[in-house]
């Protein structure tokens, strides 16, 4: 196990322990020095070090498991370079973030309501060029999507894999970060990688674990142990894992057929995993809502 350990933080080229980090970014509450009570939804990241690992599939099944629940679920597709929400859900979609700076449109006309009560927006080149916008195009896009706090109890935002600089503005920018891996070493590396990033930029890290394609129990323990532990030793880090998922045939399958699994297969064990893990999210430890979506808006688009 510690031998695990000690090649993930030689390959991520991490420092000794104790050897300090620079914390930045600070809560609103924080700046304010007061806490500010007011409505705002949760936002939570969704993320990985590496590709492929099952993001985009938690998000969409997370957003149906979550609906179920009661809760309005927005979804943020910020995966640039792999937006592929809609191919989950077996849509197109014409309008993107972008579009909202035509006078002519408007939030309504950019949150799409898919299919399966899935609500959400693709991110298009929007957030990831938002630093070569002009400061009133900034405004227009922050001042329009502040709207979708009046649509949701919950704004999930699929971002890129690995540790660029978007993706580490995301997981800085959200109240929550869900990072997604797989059990294979290379997927575990990518992760800590992203753990360590995270850390740097971050002043109240809030970040949980999810195994995603796991075979069975000691694997999931062996994966969980390894992370935890060397997060916490070597970055100060406090990593809880909020689930697992396990392997599934008719994860496969639902991709194929472009029904995600909560709607095709909600029997399926993967299926019942995703379950299980809204539930960890609504009914686990009371998150409390920092920076919220304005917090997040502001802090991407920067106005
Ligand atoms: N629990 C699972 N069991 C089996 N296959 C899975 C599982 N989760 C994801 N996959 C497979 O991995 C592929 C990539 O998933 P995706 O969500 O698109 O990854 P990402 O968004 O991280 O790039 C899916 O198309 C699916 O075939
Ligand atoms: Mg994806």
């Amino acid at each position: 196990m510690d031998d695990q350990a000690a090649r993930l933080r030689l390959l991520v080229g991490d420092k000794k322990p104790g050897s300090g980090v620079t914390k930045l970014g600070k809560s609103v509450s924080d700046q304010n020095g007061q806490q500010e009570e007011h409505f705002s939804p949760r936002t939570i990241a969704i993320t990985s070090g590496k590709g492929g690992v099952g993001k985009t599939n938690l998000t969409v099944n997370l957003a149906i498991a979550l609906g179920n629940m009661g809760k309005r679920v927005i979804v943020i597709d910020a995966d640039m370079g792999m937006a592929n929400v809609d191919i989950l859900l077996g849509t197109t979609s014409r309008v993107n973030l972008m579009s909202l700076l035509d006078p002519d449109v408007e939030l309504e006309n950019v949150l799409l309501r898919g299919p399966y009560g899935v609500s959400y927006i693709s991110g298009g080149s929007g957030m990831e060029h938002a630093m070569e916008m002009t400061v009133a195009e900034r405004e227009i896009l922050f001042r329009k999507l502040a709207g979708c706090e009046e649509w949701a109890d919950i704004i999930l935002i699929d971002t890129g894999a690995g540790i660029g600089n978007n993706v580490l503005d995301f997981l800085a920018s959200a109240d929550e970060v869900l990072l997604i891996t797989t059990p294979e070493p290379t997927a575990l590396t990518d992760a800590y990688a992203v753990m360590k990033g995270y850390s740097n930029i971050t002043a109240n890290p809030n970040l949980k674990l999810i195994v995603n394609r796991v075979i069975d129990e000691p694997e999931i323990r062996e994966v969980v142990g390894t992370l935890s532990r060397t997060a916490a030793r070597f970055l100060k880090l406090p990593v809880e894992c909020l689930g697992y998922i396990y392997d599934d045939k008719l994860m496969i399958k639902s991709v194929r057929q472009q029904v995600p699994i909560m709607a095709g297969y909600p029997d399926a064990i993967s299926a019942k995993c995703i379950s299980s893990i809204a539930s960890g999210l609504v009914n686990g430890r009371q998150e409390k809502v920092k920076l919220g979506w304005r917090g997040f808006l502001k802090k991407i688009f920067k106005s």
